[in-house]
């Protein structure tokens, strides 16, 4: 590899996301599936905690959907087991990120992606994803400490990118 051809890590579009694997992905065994599927897909791990969701943090999470009939199940569900939460980098993760994951009702959802291979069921759908860019950004410092995220160069980053 010639010196010109060395990809430069900051010259790449970084973005980070925002998932979290649910109470019933736990429940399920399918932990290191899903992470396993953004590893090898060659996203970049960045923060990562394993906790019993507040009902505070679960309502601050969901507040978009605050008036919606489900809400309040929503809320309760989320609480109701350890979930896995985590932060992920890399060009475009956002939007490629929650096509990984699927449509939100797993009857919909395509096979291949983690909703449409393990789930049946919109109230049991496995992960959560941020939507855009911006939320990802609030969903990101609403779970973690500036100091809970760790900043790293893959050694497999040339190998990821031209
Ligand atoms: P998420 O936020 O969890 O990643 O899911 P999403 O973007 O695909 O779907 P969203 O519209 O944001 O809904 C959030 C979660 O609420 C539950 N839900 N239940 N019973 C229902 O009609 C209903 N609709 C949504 C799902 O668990 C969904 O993931
Ligand atoms: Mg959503």
């Amino acid at each position: 590899m010639t010196k010109d051809k060395i990809v430069k890590f900051e010259e790449i579009a970084l973005e980070r996301t925002f998932l979290a694997i649910k109470p019933d992905g736990v429940q399920r065994g399918l932990v290191g599936e899903i992470i396993r599927r953004y590893e090898e897909k060659g996203f970049t791990l960045v923060g990562l905690k394993f906790l019993k969701v507040s009902r505070e943090l679960a309502e601050q999470h969901y507040d978009v959907h605050r008036e919606r009939p489900f809400f309040s199940g929503l809320v309760e569900f989320i609480t109701s087991g350890p979930v896995v939460a985590m932060v992920w980098e890399g060009e475009g993760v956002v939007a490629a990120a929650r096509k990984i994951i699927g449509a939100t009702n797993p009857l919909s959802a395509e096979p291949g992606t983690i909703r449409g291979d393990f789930g049946i069921n919109i109230g049991r759908n496995l992960i959560h994803g941020s939507d855009a860019i911006e939320t990802a950004q609030r969903e990101i410092s609403l779970w973690f400490k500036e100091e809970e995220l760790v900043s790293w160069q893959p050694t497999l980053t040339p190998w990821l990118h031209e």
